[in-house]
């Protein structure tokens, strides 16, 4: 046999192990008796998210729709057996009553690779994460919040006046980008503790380009992200952070002269207080860093992509836009301005909101692992410590067995007489349990308040190149959070 045969042959079965190995637990489903689609040798149930044709959570909706009404489906991310949880006691069982057993997200990368990203709060594990979260709490009051509107509420209005200067010929402005950077300087005026001024450039400041492109992933953070999700070993041969280094020295710097700054001044009862707090409590350096860092990247795109979805969804439900003009003109005559007070109160408002992240989840699903064997409530199936733990949140809410005609903006689904007949555990934008989004109460405030602003002042409407319906709009593959792969062009009119 020549060299040339012998090296293929070794090729050969080399390839046969790797394929072999890969399909080795692919009996895990059958053998507990649950559901599960039929896996495919290397990449399981998931070849389309490893191959970055569609994004992860539209692979999971795949699996979803293909056994409606069971509580439980298995299926595999490459070779690792995975669990989609879908019924509502079920859900309430791994994000509440069992918590204990589920208190981690899997997506808690190898801090040898990602010494940042893996202290985020949304990273830290176990007893780390409970004391780092318990501390920043406090953060989120109701007094605290009221101290930071002022700060939200100017920038909003700023938001309008940056509007009103881009407006092309025909009256339209692409609103990605100007949301993106009216949610970078919401947080980072109250837990960066910088003037990010993002809205106020052409070009998009050093600092918004390191938080922005945190999640707006390039394909090999897409792959690494999957492989840590799907504990294959590639993970380990990529060694490659999610966060990458150049963002994390752009921060540490500008973080390291805000803080300066602010121990000169006297407190300001805002998220950076609270966290500068646990740097005086002795949390070593990086993990204080970590946690203004995390509030930073886990707050803008989050919050810009829901001030997004909701004037989209406005300009293309007029009825609805007219109706939350009236509810604000209506409260301003009675409060004299758009106070937090009023943000809170107004009903409409509320339920506009609550619609648009259910259409627009922008964390399309939640993850959890097991820390210990846990028999499957209902069942006898148990899984194994380690196994994750996928709630399909967008799934979810375009469910129709969970909401009538779910495609469509609705937002009377959540009036007071409606609301009852909506089960809890099917709508989920914010997560659940104890480790729901601890910043729900702020983001509520700020979309409200970017809203409010925007409709008071503007007729918004479509202009030439904005999507017409959902089916229209294109969301990129390769993000984790829901996101518009283009710019959305919309029209603004003054009132
Ligand atoms: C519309 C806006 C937002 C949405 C839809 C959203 C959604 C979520 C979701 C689904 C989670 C995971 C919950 C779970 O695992 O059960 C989460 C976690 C988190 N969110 Fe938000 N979020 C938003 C805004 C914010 C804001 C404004 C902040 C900070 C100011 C923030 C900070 C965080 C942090 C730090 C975590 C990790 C919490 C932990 O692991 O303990 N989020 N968010």
């Amino acid at each position: 046999m020549s060299v040339l045969a012998a090296l293929l042959l070794v090729v050969v079965l080399l390839a046969l192990l790797v394929v072999a190995a890969s399909c080795r637990r692919f009996g895990t489903w059958r053998r507990k008796g649950i559901p599960h689609p039929r896996p495919l040798p290397l990449f399981g149930n998931c070849i389309d998210a490893v191959l970055l044709r569609t994004s992860f959570y539209e692979a999971l909706d795949k699996i979803y729709r293909q056994f409606p009404g069971q509580p439980y489906i298995g299926f595999y991310g490459g070779s690792s057996p995975m669990l989609l949880v879908c019924g509502s006691e079920a859900v309430k069982d791994i994000t509440v009553k069992d918590f204990h057993v589920f208190t981690d997200h899997k997506l808690s990368p190898d801090s040898r690779y990602d010494t940042l990203f893996s202290k985020f709060l949304f990273c830290l594990l176990g007893d780390q994460w409970k004391s780092i979260r318990a501390r920043q709490t406090p953060a989120f009051s109701s007094g605290r919040l009221k101290a930071m509107f002022p700060t939200v509420k100017a920038t909003a209005d700023r938001l309008c006046e940056v509007i009103d200067k881009r407006l092309d010929k025909d009256g339209a402005v692409g609103i990605n980008g100007l949301c993106s950077r009216y949610g970078i300087d919401v947080i980072a005026a109250v837990a960066f503790g910088i003037e990010a001024r993002a809205l106020d450039s052409d070009e998009p400041p050093p600092f918004m380009k390191a938080v922005s492109a945190a999640f707006r992933f390039g394909p090999l953070e897409a792959l690494i992200t999957l492989a840590l999700l799907f504990s294959s070993p590639v993970y380990h041969v990529l060694r490659a952070p999610i966060i990458k280094e150049w963002r994390a020295v752009v921060l540490r710097g500008l973080l390291r002269e805000a803080t300066e700054l602010r121990e000169r001044e006297p407190p300001r009862k805002d998220v950076f207080d609270t966290l500068l707090s646990l740097k005086k409590d002795g949390v070593p350096q990086v993990v204080f860093e970590a946690q203004v860092m995390s509030m930073q990247v886990a707050g803008s795109e989050t919050s810009s992509t829901a001030v997004l979805a909701i004037l989209w969804e406005l300009a293309l439900n007029q009825d609805c836009q007219d109706r939350l003009r009236e509810e604000l003109r209506e409260a301003v005559a009675k409060q004299g301005a758009v106070t937090y007070e009023l943000l809170h109160d107004a009903e409409y408002l509320d339920m506009v909101f609550k619609e648009a992240v259910r259409l627009w989840p922008v964390m399309p699903w939640l993850d959890r692992v097991a820390s210990e064997d846990y028999v499957l409530p209902g069942t006898n199936a148990v899984i194994e410590k380690g196994t994750v733990i996928i709630i399909p949140i967008f799934s979810f809410h375009r469910d129709p067995e969970r909401f009538d005609d779910p495609d469509t903006f609705k937002p009377e689904r959540w009036a007071p007489e409606n609301v009852a007949k909506i089960d809890k555990m099917s709508y989920l934008p914010f997560g659940n349990g104890p480790r729901a989004c601890i910043g729900f109460r702020f983001a509520n405030m700020s979309v409200k308040s970017a809203v409010a602003s925007v409709v008071l002042k503007y007729r918004i409407g479509m202009a030439e190149g904005t999507p017409k319906s959902h089916a229209e709009l294109e969301l990129s593959p390769l993000s984790f959070i829901i996101s518009p792969h283009k710019e959305l062009p919309l029209r603004f009119e003054r009132l």
